[in-house]
């Protein structure tokens, strides 16, 4: 699953992840997270790893009829008062998990600036957020996602592969997460021709 390193951070999120197929979403963007420090050993790994596994903690403690509100919004863009919560929220939450397995203050803080903002601040506050933002977003071109997401945004599977497809200059910071974002799409595309969506 995990090297020792995170592992504890990793037991510590993963009870949150029970909502919104974040059970998929963050593993997979973990995976993804990892792929991309490969390509760029400028970023520190203590930020970006912890920062990836903890983004999404904060949807666990906000209502279920709210999530359903924002989930009705989806065709339109994430509702924006219940983005801005599972930020708020997460980034407490990230605090209150990483005080727990003793990491590093500095980084903690730098960890919960990035979970705050990692979907309502449009620039990136320096590679690891970049990377962390590229991370979470090349979620959305797994073939999981296009299987779970076409249905939240009200679209076919196709459709929604062409929207997406359409935005990855857009929603991607790295060059790396863009070539990333091609191949998930090539392979999810392949995957849905075989099997397709019932
Ligand atoms: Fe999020
Ligand atoms: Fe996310």
């Amino acid at each position: 699953m995990t090297e020792d390193r995170y592992a504890r951070i990793y037991a510590l999120a993963e009870p949150y992840w029970q909502t919104r197929s974040n059970e998929l979403h963050v593993p997979e963007s973990y995976a993804l997270a990892r792929e991309l420090l490969d390509e760029h050993p400028e970023a520190d790994p203590d930020v970006v790893l912890p920062a990836i596994l903890l983004h999404d903690v904060g949807y666990l403690v906000v209502p279920q009829e709210d999530l359903l509100k924002g989930l009705a919004g989806a065709a339109k863009g994430w509702e924006p008062d219940i983005t801005r919560r599972h930020e708020v929220q997460g980034a407490a939450l990230a605090g209150e998990i990483l005080a727990e397995v003793g990491w590093d203050p500095a980084r903690t803080r730098l960890i919960q600036e990035i979970v705050d903002g990692h979907d309502s601040r449009e620039h990136a506050l320096g590679i690891e957020d970049e990377l962390v933002k590229d991370a979470d977003k090349l979620w959305r071109y797994t073939e999981s996602a296009v299987r779970i997401c076409h249905d939240w945004m009200e679209l076919s599977p196709d459709a929604y592969m062409d929207w997406v497809q359409s935005e990855i200059d857009a929603w991607l910071f790295t060059a790396t997460a863009r070539t990333l974002a091609r191949r998930e799409l090539a392979h999810s595309r392949a995957a849905l021709a075989a099997e397709p969506v019932r």
